[in-house]
């Protein structure tokens, strides 16, 4: 006889307290809809699949396993390969960040050093605070440790330091509720919005985080992609005294598949880092870590890197040039200058995810804003241009344009 697990009822189950928040992201079910025959998915954010150096990581990992084949499958560090350690402390330095080695941990994307920060921060009910739209992924991870939002609007220059610093002010206050704990930032064409903070900002923000000792959560996931302007540096370098956790990822530049990203930390927590690190999953998988080293000794990535600009810039012209074509001129759209997504802002009575029906019926799809904002949002959707070629995704601008057209022609006769 066998025994399945088919017929557990989930449902009657005494589920851990943070579970009933928890549910299926929109990046999740954006990621399922990748491939579909016929569909063009404006929604998945990935990297181009012929970009992949596949030729190259093969040898590699040929090689490392012939090489070294104990180091590759045995247990290893849990704080990472330290050739590569050495390798991304040094790649830093063009962020400004000037570390040692051993203050970079080895993580499985940066979506683990999102988590391994908030368990190493954040108590229940306690406060994190982003901008609003910022990356679903963080707002799910912040939530699952059951921490609550305060918003710090941006503008054009970015997140506004001077509403940071009133939001502070109140919070640590005799009396006042002390709970805002941790700010989330993508100062690099952020997720979803595109938006890239300003030196000025940046200086400014690490200086209001530095007085208040507010720890600062850099995610730079995006960082390398910039298809204009001058590189600017991480919040870490503009202020001595900025407890700052700044987030690295090779999957935008290399692979997402591959499962590495970085955490550079302050000394002092680099200890603490890694033993929750430990207890999650022991270490990143060393022969990947080991491949990616071969891959990227000889300079590969900067070349590599300069390719996947030229290609994503192409895709981002062209679907803003679509856009600014075709689109109904109520929807206000953010022109990135890197990264992978264009966020469209919609009327404030129109609901972006309503129209994902008539969308799917067009064979398109796109993900609904509302859940890369704390609360509200509803009008607002992303776009991605990453993973289609140019004619694709202007084809996919277009089919979308009258479902807009409609949406919003409805909206208009009902305020009528
Ligand atoms: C802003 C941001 N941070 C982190 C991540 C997670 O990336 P990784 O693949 O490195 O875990 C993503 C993925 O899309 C992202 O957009």
């Amino acid at each position: 006889m066998t025994a399945g697990l088919t017929g557990v009822s989930v449902s009657a189950m005494p589920l851990a307290a943070r579970m009933p928040g928890l549910r299926p992201s929109e990046i999740r079910k954006a990621l399922m809809t990748w491939g579909r025959p016929g569909l063009i998915s404006l929604a998945a954010g990935i990297p181009a699949a012929d970009s992949f150096p596949a030729d190259r990581l093969r040898e590699a990992f040929n090689q490392v396993l012939r090489d070294e084949p104990t180091l590759f499958l045995q247990y290893g560090r849990t704080e990472g390969y330290q050739p590569l350690r050495e390798y991304l402390a040094d790649r830093v330095r063009r962020v400004g960040l000037d570390c040692a080695p051993d203050q970079v941990l080895i993580t499985n994307g940066a979506q683990q050093g999102l988590d391994l920060a908030s368990r190493l921060l954040l108590n229940e009910g306690d406060h994190v605070a982003v901008e609003s739209p910022t990356y679903a992924g963080a707002l799910e991870t912040f939530r699952q440790y059951q921490a609550g939002f305060t918003v710090i609007p941006a503008d054009d220059q970015g997140l506004r330091p001077d509403v940071l610093e009133g939001e502070l002010r109140r919070d640590r206050a005799p009396g006042g509720p002390g709970r805002i704990k941790l700010l989330y930032v993508m100062p690099n064409f952020a997720n979803p919005s595109g938006l890239t903070m300003s030196l000025e900002r940046r200086r400014a923000v690490a200086e209001v985080a530095a007085r208040f000792q507010l720890p600062v959560l850099e995610d730079d996931a995006y960082g390398e992609l910039r298809y204009q302007g001058t590189q600017l540096p991480s919040l870490a370098a503009l202020h001595p005294d900025a407890v700052v956790i700044y987030l690295g990822s090779l999957s935008k530049v290399l692979s997402p598949g591959l499962r590495v990203g970085w955490m550079v930390t302050p000394a002092a927590l680099v200890e603490p880092l890694q033993s929750l690190k430990e207890r999650s999953d022991l270490h990143s998988a060393t022969g990947v870590q080991m491949a990616i080293m071969q891959v990227v000794a000889d300079g590969f990535l900067d070349g590599h890197v300069r390719q996947l600009v030229g290609l994503y810039r192409a895709r981002r012209d062209a679907m803003l040039d679509e856009i600014a074509g075709c689109f109904p001129r109520a929807v206000r759209s953010i022109r990135p200058d890197g990264g992978f997504y264009v966020w469209c802002t919609l009327p404030p009575a129109v609901d972006a995810s309503a129209l994902l029906g008539a969308a799917a019926e067009r064979h398109v799809v796109f993900v609904p804003g509302r859940d890369f904002h704390p609360a509200g949002g509803a009008n607002s959707m992303r776009l991605t241009f990453s993973g289609l070629a140019p004619e694709l995704l202007r084809e996919g601008v277009r089919r979308l344009a009258p479902v807009l057209r409609q949406a919003l022609s409805a909206d208009t006769q009902e305020g009528t």
